[in-house]
């Protein structure tokens, strides 16, 4: 099985979100597998760090034609973890600081997506399957059903579309499929690419694309309502037959409380009560009055309102008369950084917020926190809510997409569950759930008992790969 995975991040090379994360781990996961070969495609950003750079062997370069343009693509490579990295180097649409955000974004990812379907013969090697994830490698798909009209090496390749967000669709006016992505003006007009007077990438992927996938099976079963899916819902409805959700995992090696060296102490399941250290060490690290027996409440989001950052100002206050302390790290919108700038003074020595992106300190913060707050209006997997299973950091999360799918909620009578949930996208339920969770800590065998289950869960690539894998296979029909 030959499989290429195109996307516009992936880690350790370029990473603004979840997206980059699960490009590096699960390519990386099925290449560990016998009889399977693994490539994958991104753009050459100015962003990524030279020593990478440094590794990389120039291969050839092209030239692509789309609509009336003719452009430079080089195409490098590298070697890693058993996975053919190629980078496709354009200076003019790559060379930036930012990797998103630019007036033209669409012409960009075009040119990416272009370049990538016109490289297919010009490769080596003929990949099975092309893997493409959100709009910004949503072209691929449709490039390929059109070159397939009888070229045979097309012909042989099946596409998969994995949804990571529905929300970001790649929309244009339709003026732009023709001039800007070479598409027919009857593409627009069948329905394949139309969205309200417009076009959307993602919706013609979703046509187009032999397979779509989601990143969980709630999120899959959710893309049917409109709240859920942002005007794609009757495409989504009737392409249901080919839409699976499959779970992403973590990379349990990089996110292990066990070695983790961002921690002032290590802990296990069977250890957990150490993780006061890390308390204790946060604490002073942030300003935070050090008391070991007060709960840590922590947000690690993107600080956006569909992450549930409405409900958290809306309720902010209540929060803090509640017996915690409560931690924020992210970047995001302007008002929601300055209302926890703001709350820091107000509650100084008890709130803590960081408005960057710091990835040692997000790891201290799951080693030193006791509730993981996550109350999005949308998840669809959601990767923070399964690293602060794994650390030990119970979570209290909304009951949507991959939060649903991984937090089970905590019966009272039973005992059994893994964190605290709510239904209704609202604050009062959120601020209840919060106390539930926070008088449960209050019982210490109780929440020890819940910490080390959590610990215990499996999240990692083995399954989802797997699913995958199956996948591939019944699509191609090889092994
Ligand atoms: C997007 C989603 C997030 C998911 C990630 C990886 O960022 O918003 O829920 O975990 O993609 O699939």
């Amino acid at each position: 099985m030959k499989v290429l995975y195109a996307t516009s991040e992936c880690a350790p090379f370029a990473k603004t979100g979840g997206l980059a994360d699960v490009l590096a781990a699960l390519p990386k996961t099925l290449a560990a597998r016998r009889g399977v070969s693994i490539r994958l495609v991104m753009p050459l950003y100015g962003s990524i760090n030279p020593s990478w750079r440094a590794k990389m062997k120039f291969v050839k370069y092209i030239y692509i034609s789309l609509a009336w343009r003719n452009l430079y693509c080089g195409l490098f490579e590298m070697k890693k973890d058993g996975v053919v990295y190629y980078f496709i180097d354009n200076e003019y649409y790559f060379k930036r600081s930012e990797i998103y955000g630019h007036y033209d974004d669409g012409e960009r990812f075009a040119f990416f997506c272009k370049a990538v379907t016109d490289l297919l013969p010009q490769l080596d090697w003929t990949p099975d399957v092309v893997h493409v994830n959100d709009w910004q490698t949503s072209l691929i798909p449709i490039y390929i059903r059109r070159a397939r009209a009888g070229d045979p090496l097309y012909d042989s390749i099946k596409t998969v579309l994995t949804i990571h967000n529905i929300e970001y669709q790649g929309r244009f006016g339709a003026e732009l499929a023709d001039e800007l992505f070479a598409l027919p003006a009857s593409l627009v007009d069948d329905g394949t690419l139309r969205y309200g007077t417009g076009i959307s990438l993602l919706k013609g992927a979703i046509e187009c694309a032999d397979w779509v996938t989601t990143v969980s099976p709630s999120y899959a079963d959710e893309l049917q309502f409109p709240f859920y899916a942002h005007g794609l819902e009757q495409v989504i409805k009737n392409n249901s037959d080919k839409l699976t959700g499959i779970l992403n995992g973590i990379d349990t090696k990089l996110y292990d409380p066990q070695t983790d060296p961002n921690l002032a102490h290590c802990y296990s399941p069977e250890t957990v009560v150490d993780k006061v250290y890390n308390k204790l060490d946060l604490q002073q690290i942030l300003g935070l009055n050090q008391d070991e027996s007060i709960p840590i409440v922590a947000m690690v989001s993107r600080l956006v309102e569909h992450k549930g950052l409405d409900l958290v100002a809306a309720s902010l206050d209540s929060i803090m008369e509640m017996p915690i302390q409560f931690v924020v790290l992210g970047r995001g919108d302007w008002h929601f950084e300055q209302l926890f700038a703001n709350a820091q003074n107000n509650f100084s020595g008890r709130l803590s917020a960081n408005i960057m992106i710091n990835f040692g300190l997000a790891m201290k913060i799951f080693g030193g926190a006791d509730i993981f707050l996550m109350p999005s209006q949308a998840e669809p997997c959601g990767l923070s809510q399964m690293m602060a299973l794994r650390y030990g950091v119970v979570p209290v999360v909304r009951e949507t997409g991959g939060l649903r799918d991984t937090v089970a909620a905590y019966n009272t009578e039973t005992g059994e569950g893994a964190g605290f949930t709510f239904a209704n996208y609202n604050a009062s339920d959120m601020v209840q759930t919060l106390q539930q969770a926070i008088s449960t800590y209050n019982d210490r065998e109780t929440w020890l008992t819940i910490q080390k289950r959590i610990m215990s869960l499996s999240f990692d690539w083995t399954e989802p790969a797997a699913k995958y894998m199956a996948l591939y296979r019944q699509l191609t029909g090889k092994r």
